[in-house]
């Protein structure tokens, strides 16, 4: 197992849309294993594998409801099938430092995907949950939860960002 570094924008990694998972076979089970190790350190409740530079559709979410219980589920090429209502949450997101936003997203969807094995699953879900998805979803098409604020608030985070980028050279 090891941590992985965690890509942040504007990296273009951040911006490829990812690829699609076809074989499933032992190799994806140490990157999975990072994943989880590395989300848990950061830590987050998400993590696609583009955030650490692998562009393809693979994301693990942490899903249990103690503080203190590590459970995650891995969700592989996965796609929103349903939706229903609306929501507006606080989000923030690793490969996007120093921001958190309010972001308005689906109250309800429901999601198909393969597991580890290549099993078809669907899961519905709600609220909190249903938030991180989606968010984690859309770092598998290349979309930052940057994208759903207002043009001038992301034009504010990126003048900030380049000039941090600017100052460290
Ligand atoms: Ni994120």
């Amino acid at each position: 197992m090891s941590l992985r570094p965690i890509l942040t924008f504007p990296d273009p990694v951040l911006r490829k849309k990812a690829e699609k998972v076809t074989v499933f076979d032992d190799s994806l089970s140490p990157l999975i294993t990072d994943m989880a190790a590395t989300m848990y350190d950061a830590p987050g409740i998400g993590l696609a594998a583009p955030q650490i530079g692998e562009s393809i559709q693979l994301i693990v979410v942490d899903v249990s409801k103690e503080e203190d219980e590590q459970k995650f589920t891995v969700l592989i090429n996965p796609e929103i099938t349903e939706r229903e209502g609306h929501q507006v949450d606080e989000e923030g997101c690793l490969s996007v430092i120093d921001l958190t936003a309010s972001v308005k997203r689906s109250r309800k969807i429901t999601v198909t995907y393969q597991d580890a094995s290549g099993a078809e699953q669907t899961l519905t879900t709600e609220d909190r949950f249903a938030v991180v998805l989606q968010h984690e979803i859309d770092h598998l098409h290349g979309i930052l939860f940057l994208d759903h604020l207002s043009t001038l608030k992301r034009t504010m985070y990126k003048k900030k960002i380049k000039k941090q980028l600017a100052s460290k050279k």
